[in-house]
């Protein structure tokens, strides 16, 4: 096997989504302590310090008033080579967020054992089930008092339309917490609080039927309704089929608690079997494979700004296939052109390092002198490789912004424009109408706040802004329906985004479905492939 091949399927690239709270950040750092990216004594130094750490390039950026970015993290664990993306939440919220589970191969869901499923789980899952990508769930905080874990696999079945597959069980939760039965070994993870913050919890083997041995581990009374679940899923639950967790159809699920870095081990090592090397990517009518020896890429996020005084930017890419050299001229598909890629680099957190090679699965950033775009292709000279497009998401924030000095013209729309070609923002108009008011959409509030700041400061612009109660946008996805002749509420506003697409901006749900009700045959997408 050439080596460039072993390195490719080394590697797994995945990206944790979850609502802001539900432990992304904790089960993120309790990987990268296996992998010993982090140096943590212990739990001594506390979460907080470790959250200060893997999130501080984001604080600076934060200072700039620039958006907070889905940073990647590169650690190796038992062979493998593991690629996170980490998703921003809470109101850093943005496109980039959706974008970056365009460079995953899977996904992890991580979700609170006392919440269920909350918006922004919902939202990114969408994201996910789109792409037919493997989705591992881990139900967290099991120290704590959590809803039935049946409750909790229906409402991940029923709301989402998928299958799923407990790996392990939980035995209790809160003060009553004994730990997970994992299904497939026969075996009892015991959680004592000893084990608090412990790095490796050895398993107790132990088969449902040593009843004594049970009841010593556990107690009589978590022993029965554990052998009464466990004979319940292998009856009447779903089986476990490992194609069908490799198209998205079946979430194995995972119980556990991050914070006390219980069956955060077992998880990554089941996942790591079942998750397969990058994919395959297509380009046109082409199948790209990743272990093809022809390097391509494609940009899925360009972050302005990382050294203001230069108005640099930087592109990141993930590699689809072959390998990368930091010398090999490559050629940039929608420019037209040759190039080399400037100070590729690889980024763990605030570290930047200059790397001299990497390969299909790998996420890399680059320089970039102002020629990328979101969606972009990178590859060998001669090789014909263009990859479908990155979606661009609904917005669910929007505001009419304008210009305060009219002399400002030029800088404005510069400004506007090159913002939004970052993928930050994204820009509408009324049909019929000068340039001189624009309506923004946003995907998180925060890049309207992004948005102000940086056309004061890097383009000399003053905005007015005036935000607008819409929450919902759909492309009109029939091209024969011409938008005058709709039958829509008053309130829904008609505008076109800046390749001409037609699109509706509704206040509510209802009016949506008001509009689909009324106008017979109408098609309104929630992304534009365009
Ligand atoms: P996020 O990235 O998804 O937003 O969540 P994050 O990891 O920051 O965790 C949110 C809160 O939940 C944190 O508490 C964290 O300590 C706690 N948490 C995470 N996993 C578990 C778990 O397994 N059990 C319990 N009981 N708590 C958990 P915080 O009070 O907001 O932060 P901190 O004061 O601990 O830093």
């Amino acid at each position: 096997m050439s080596d460039t091949r072993k390195e490719i399927e080394r590697r797994r690239t995945f990206a944790i989504i979850s609502h802001p709270d539900a432990g992304k950040t904790t089960l993120t750092e309790k990987l990268l302590l296996y992998g010993g990216a982090i140096q943590l004594a212990g739990s001594v130094k506390g979460k907080a310090t470790a959250r200060h750490a893997v999130s501080d390039w984001m604080e600076l950026e934060k200072q700039r008033g620039i958006s907070i970015t889905s940073s990647v993290m590169q650690f190796e664990y038992e062979g493998f080579c593991i690629n996170i993306l980490d998703t921003p939440g809470h109101q850093d919220f943005s496109e980039d967020t959706y974008r970056t589970l365009m460079a995953a191969d899977s996904a992890v869901m991580v979700i609170d054992a006392a919440k269920g499923i909350e918006p922004q789980t919902r939202k990114l899952f969408k994201i996910c089930a789109m792409r037919h990508i493997p989705i591992f769930t881990f139900i967290n905080k099991l120290d704590r008092e959590a809803r039935s874990p049946y409750d909790l696999m229906e409402e991940l079945e029923t709301e989402f339309g998928i299958g799923t597959y407990p790996m392990n069980w939980p035995i209790g939760c809160g003060i009553d917490f004994k730990g997970v039965y994992d299904r497939e070994k026969q075996q009892i993870l015991a959680f004592t609080e000893s084990h608090r913050g412990q790095n490796r919890i050895e398993p107790i083997a132990c088969t449902l039927d040593e009843t004594e041995k049970l009841d010593s581990l556990i107690g009589e009374r978590l022993r029965r309704p554990l052998q009464d679940d466990i004979e319940l899923l292998d009856g009447a639950g779903y089986e476990f089929d490992l194609d069908s967790v490799r198209n998205g159809q079946l979430s194995p699920v995972f119980f556990g608690s991050a914070l006390n870095n219980f069956g955060v081990e077992p998880f990554l090592e089941s996942f790591l079997q079942m998750t397969m090397p990058p994919m395959p990517r297509i380009s046109g009518e082409d199948i790209v494979d990743p272990f093809d020896d022809h390097f391509s890429a494609f940009v899925f996020k360009i972050q302005a700004n990382m050294n203001k005084a230069h108005r640099d930017r930087i592109a990141f890419m993930r590699i689809c296939s072959g390998k990368f050299l930091r010398d090999k001229e490559y050629f940039h598909v929608q420019g037209g052109k040759g190039l080399r890629l400037a100070q590729p680099q690889q980024l763990m957190a605030d570290d930047r390092s200059i790397i001299d090679e990497a390969y299909a699965g790998d996420i890399i950033g680059v320089f970039d002198p102002g020629i990328f775009s979101i969606g972009d292709t990178i590859c060998e000279k001669g090789q014909e490789v263009r990859f479908e497009g990155i979606p661009t998401f609904a917005p669910e924030h929007f505001a009419a912004v304008e210009r305060v000095d009219t002399m400002k013209r030029k800088q404005f729309e510069k400004g506007i424009e090159q913002i939004a070609q970052e993928g930050a923002i994204q820009i509408f108009h009324e049909p019929g109408m000068v340039m001189e008011e624009i309506v923004v959409g946003v995907v998180g509030v925060l890049q309207l706040e992004v948005l102000e700041y940086r056309l004061k400061t890097e383009y000399g612009v003053d905005i007015r802004r005036r935000d607008l109660p819409y929450d919902q946008i759909r492309w009109i996805a029939s091209s024969d329906r011409d938008p005058r002749d709709l039958n829509l509420t008053s309130d829904t506003k008609w505008v076109q985004d800046f390749k001409g697409n037609n699109l509706l901006l509704f206040t509510a749900e209802w009016c949506v479905r008001w509009a689909l009700d009324k106008n017979e045959g109408l098609q309104l997408e929630e992304f534009s492939r365009n």
